[in-house]
């Protein structure tokens, strides 16, 4: 950081400072005002402007804001004279990074730039470090360091170059479909095509031809021939997502297809040999659907072959804070936002809840939150009611559907005994007062409830 260009309407300060910087070893450019400077900005690139505020034409402040608009990177350094400090503060809201008096010491200046020296050196350090972490914790676009989705990736490695079927199973937006794309994109197949099926969005009827196409007549619609998307993925991967929802009419022409690794065109006589990698995914539990008899068994063991079964966010709560942590820059640079913290308290609530959707739930949430936050810092008030709801036990009780009035009192009455023993550390006097009720009836209850640790 050794340039710096100074803009200043006195040309007596400029000529100050330029010889007292040059004497510190710096690069020294001045401008006269804020258009020479604009000028100097694109030429000398300054690693920092030292601007006067108050200048005729282009203020200080007006600088500031071009830059800011021209995305110039450059610290800025304010200098006011005596009078308008007003005016510093406000340059420092608009994003200056610190001010100095006038009339000043010479000291004062140079202290000033080694400030922002060090500031600049631990910017850079900290998102040389930043992406490194991420790096480390990324696999294509999955984010996790838990244990348990390592040893996915480790698996997908191993297993990416086989024709093998790959079975993802999780709850729903825990990442199965990144998960076969990540397959698709570390194996040999990764430029020929990728297709996706849901096959629970496609009604039955439409979803066989869709799979293997048709021939020109073969139903009153069938205008032309139609390719089928097994077809379209002939040489790359084919990833029937939501399996679990096949009919079982279906069922049995895709266990054909994997089998024979031919298809037929719906009114077709004559079949037609697929090179296709198939990855299916569902968040059900086929071996019970198979019990059920929703599932065929003899399909499910053909696709079973490699299972993959991706862990619940709650049961890999080290991947929370990464995930935010990306969301928020994510979202940051994709809706142009400045949300770059999250309160402690907003954080242990997102880390201790039980996330049923997932990933994909996360992810809506920070993004609502980072919408409805009204600074740069985003805490509780900015998350849903459900994530504090979840954790109130006293909810938990009300939601739990139990219907008995005795038991819900009591359950109630012991979690509100515990909360105030709790408050009052354990203090039982001071907690029958805060419960409103006798010492005695507190000590019966406590008995009673069998308490007797504070948690
Ligand atoms: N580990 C992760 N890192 C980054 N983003 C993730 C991760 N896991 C999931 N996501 C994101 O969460 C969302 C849901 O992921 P995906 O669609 O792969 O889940 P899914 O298991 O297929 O869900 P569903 O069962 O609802 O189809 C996507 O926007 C995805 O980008
Ligand atoms: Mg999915």
């Amino acid at each position: 950081m050794r340039r710096v260009l100074v803009v200043d309407d006195e040309e007596n300060i400029r000529l100050v400072l330029k010889t007292l910087l040059k004497r510190h070893g710096y690069e020294v450019e001045t401008a006269d005002g804020g258009e020479s400077a604009l000028a100097l900005v694109d030429s000398f690139g300054p690693d920092v402007i030292l601007t006067d505020v108050r200048m005729p034409k282009i203020s200080g402040l007006d600088l500031l804001a071009t830059l800011k608009a021209k995305q110039n990177t450059a610290t800025v350094i304010v200098m006011s004279a005596y009078g308008s400090i007003d005016l510093a503060i406000e340059a420092m809201k608009a994003g200056a990074y610190d001010y100095v008096g006038k009339p000043f010491k010479p000291d004062e200046i140079v202290l000033a730039l080694r400030k922002a020296e060090e500031r600049e050196t631990l910017r850079r350090e900290n998102k040389v470090l930043k992406e490194q972490i991420q790096k480390e914790n990324q696999f294509e676009s999955i984010l996790a360091k838990s244990a348990s989705m390592t040893l996915i990736f480790r698996t997908i490695t191993k297993i990416a170059d086989y024709k093998t079927t790959v079975l993802v199973q999780g709850e729903s937006g825990v990442g199965k479909e990144l998960v076969a794309r990540a397959l698709h994109a570390r194996s040999t197949r990764k430029d020929q095509a990728f297709v996706t099926v849901n096959c629970g969005a496609i009604p039955e009827n439409l979803l066989e031809s869709e799979l293997f196409g048709h021939k020109k007549g073969a139903f009153t619609d069938a205008n032309a021939d139609r390719r089928g998307l097994f077809e379209e993925a002939d040489r790359g991967t084919l990833f029937l997502d939501e399996i679990g929802e096949l009919p079982l009419s279906l069922q049995v022409k895709i266990l054909r297809a994997l089998q024979e690794e031919t298809i037929r065109k719906l009114g077709d006589s004559k079949d037609i040999k697929i090179d296709v990698r198939i990855i299916t995914a569902t968040h059900r539990d086929l071996a019970a659907e198979v019990k059920a008899g929703r599932f065929r068994e003899d399909l499910f063991y053909r696709i079973n072959v490699l299972p993959i079964v991706i862990p619940p966010l709650r049961a890999r709560k080290e991947d929370v804070n990464l995930l935010v942590d990306h969301f928020l820059v994510r979202n940051n640079a994709r809706l142009g936002m400045q949300r770059n913290a999250i309160t402690p308290e907003a954080r242990k609530l997102l880390l201790e809840y039980a996330w049923p959707g997932n990933v994909r739930e996360l992810e809506n949430t920070i993004e609502r939150a980072m919408v409805l936050c009204e600074s740069d810092t985003i805490g509780v008030v900015d998350l849903p009611d459900r994530l504090r709801e979840a954790l109130d036990p006293i909810h938990a009780q009300l939601a739990s559907g139990e219907m008995s009035i005795k038991k819900t009192s009591a359950a109630i009455e012991e979690i509100l005994i515990r909360r105030a023993l709790v408050k009052t550390r354990g203090n039982r006097t001071r907690a029958a007062e805060l419960l409103e009720i006798s010492h005695r009836a507190l000590l019966y209850k406590i008995k009673d409830y069998r308490i007797t640790s504070l948690s």
